[in-house]
């Protein structure tokens, strides 16, 4: 009788034993649950919430020769630093370059400092027009932007300081230089442009006004033609910081007239007459409509 007790006793002890250590354990486990969830409150795209690192700047070099030599070509002006900017961002590798920008290098570029033949970039800005250049990759994006927009970009390049200045309105006179800039660049424009879409590999066209427009969609074009899968695309990091560190705001200039005479007008309008001619042999879309020169 008394053993029976004891035991039952003992017994009881035991499962309360268990039972209260059940308890600590779901307690646990429930109060880890809940900081889980704070975090998912507190959580903007891209951040780890554990390391607190911004995992849309973490990239890394693709292994060299693993994937074909793509070109990220286009005129100057044409947001090739900004769709670099974002390629990096969604894919985590790094771009490269035809040259060796220190500016852009220390910003964050750091597949800058790379022969651009090491092949170890997923893609390489080049502004370059020879054929043998072209030749030597495998394939292109190529970005086309309006030229009367994208020579008034680089004008203010050009004169005003980098990446992000501004030029003066002198340097839209003939004076300035103005005029014999325009003629320059809209046969590089012309060239360029033309040129990249004649080849006979793999290209992607991106007008630079469509990725304005739609972000999103444009890097997926971008990196379905790297056969990136959608499910490798960091597309949370398209949510912020997508406007990248060298934008050049436009309402920070303002023009007193159009800086293209009615005759530049003409040349101009020939020149993005012919690319569309190709563009649409091509079915591609056309060359994007001019924002107006105040915008
Ligand atoms: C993507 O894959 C296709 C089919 O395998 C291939 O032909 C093409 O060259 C690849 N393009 C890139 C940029 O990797
Ligand atoms: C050039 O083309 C634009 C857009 O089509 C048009 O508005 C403009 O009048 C044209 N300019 C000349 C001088 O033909």
């Amino acid at each position: 009788m008394r053993r029976c007790c004891t035991r039952m006793i003992r017994r009881s002890a035991i499962i309360s034993v268990v039972t209260v250590t059940a308890w600590i354990i779901t307690a646990f486990l429930f109060s880890t649950e809940l900081v889980e969830d704070v975090n998912i409150l507190a959580y903007t795209p891209g951040r780890d919430v554990k390391s607190n690192i911004d995992i849309c700047e973490t990239k890394t070099l693709i292994a060299p020769g693993s994937r074909p030599l793509v070109a990220l070509a286009s005129f100057p002006g044409s947001g090739n630093t900004w769709i670099r900017y974002l390629i990096e961002r969604v894919t985590g590798y790094y771009t490269g370059s035809f040259y060796s920008d220190a500016v852009l290098f220390r910003a964050g570029f750091r597949g800058e400092k790379y022969d651009w033949l090491e092949r170890n970039t997923i893609v390489v800005k080049t502004h370059e027009t020879d054929s043998e250049h072209v030749d030597k990759f495998d394939a292109a994006i190529l970005i086309i932007r309006n030229p009367y927009d994208a020579i008034i970009s680089e004008r203010h390049r050009q004169t005003g300081g980098g990446h992000v200045g501004f030029a003066k309105e002198v340097d839209f006179t003939d004076s300035g230089g103005w005029n014999a800039m325009v003629n320059d660049y809209l046969q590089y424009w012309e060239g360029i442009t033309t040129l990249w879409l004649l080849r006979d590999f793999p290209r992607l066209v991106i007008h630079y006004e469509d990725a304005l427009e739609n972000t999103q969609r444009t890097m997926f074009e971008i990196t379905r033609f790297l056969n990136i899968s959608d499910s490798e695309v960091r597309a949370d990091c398209l949510i912020q910081k997508t406007e990248g560190l060298f934008h050049r705001k436009g309402a920070n200039f303002v023009f007193s007239a159009d800086p293209f005479s009615e005759s530049m007008q003409v040349m101009v309008n020939q020149s993005i007459e012919h690319v569309n001619m190709i563009l649409l042999q091509q079915m591609r879309r056309p060359v994007a409509r001019r924002k107006s020169f105040n915008d």
